[in-house]
């Protein structure tokens, strides 16, 4: 599980993350939301210690990773998987060594072994037999799926997922939405998930958390967000429909 108690962020003069608490239960897919620029991406590179948060305590699985070293964030990392919002590759790496990158790095496994993972997540992402390619040849959608299995084939207890959906056609986005979905119940992983994507949100969340003016300013199930009263997420979704 993870724990995030009253989290700060500020960048110079500007006051981020005012405060945020948040709990993300085993199994669970929490979905973030929030206007552009309310600190969602943020709030992930905290969780992942890529950037440094002012106050606030991240426990993650009992573990209060607050003080700890960047020796001791290595194996809080490994837990986890990140897609982040650009489908980051290596671009001068094929898929398959790109697949296989934290494999080779951080494990003992043997070129077969590693060679049979990596089918198995291309598979799993549906992109069977596409080990050869360079990230130039894929499609921004093939793109996003080599970076889910890459997160993948390191068996991740977290997955955390920012703007997942951004910029598919519908059709593609609903592939992402069903492997999100499959991962989490196929896998059991515990994922957070940034989006924008309403339809992606209701498909792939259990709960959802607002981010507003720096608090989580909602959480709850996906149908107590449909049921707020409150003028904010009554206008979001609205906003939403407009183009449903
Ligand atoms: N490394 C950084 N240095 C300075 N300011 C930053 C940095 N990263 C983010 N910010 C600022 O923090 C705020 C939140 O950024 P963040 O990327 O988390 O937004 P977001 O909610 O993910 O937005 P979007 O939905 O557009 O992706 C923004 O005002 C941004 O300019
Ligand atoms: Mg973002």
């Amino acid at each position: 599980m993870i724990k995030l108690q009253d989290i700060h962020k500020t960048f110079e003069s500007n006051y981020v993350l005012r405060g945020v608490d948040l709990e993300i239960g085993e199994g669970q897919t929490m979905v973030i939301l929030g206007k552009s620029g309310c600190g969602k991406s943020v709030l992930l590179k905290l969780i992942l210690r890529l950037m440094d948060k002012d106050e606030g305590r991240i426990i993650i699985d009992d573990e209060d990773t607050t003080d700890f070293s960047e020796e001791q964030m290595v194996p809080v990392r490994k837990k986890m998987g990140m897609l982040f919002q650009s489908a980051a590759l290596f671009d001068s790496l094929t898929v398959e060594d790109n697949v296989a990158y934290m494999l080779h790095e951080h494990t003992s496994m043997t070129q077969r072994v590693i060679a049979d993972r990596v089918a198995e997540v291309l598979s799993f992402v549906e992109l069977p037999g596409t080990q050869k390619l360079m990230p130039s040849e894929l499609s921004g959608g093939m793109r996003k799926r080599v970076a889910l299995a890459r997160a993948l084939a390191y068996q991740p207890r977290y997955l955390l997922y920012d703007e997942p959906t951004t910029g598919l056609d519908p059709m593609t986005a609903k592939t992402i939405n069903e492997l999100i979905r499959n991962t989490q119940e196929r896998l059991d992983v515990t994922s957070i998930v940034v989006t924008h994507d309403l339809i992606s949100a209701f498909y792939v969340g259990d709960r959802f958390a607002l981010i507003r003016d720096g608090r989580v300013s909602f959480c709850g199930t996906p149908n107590e967000f449909k049921a707020s009263t409150d003028p904010f997420i009554v206008e979001y979704l609205a906003c939403g429909r407009e183009y449903n």
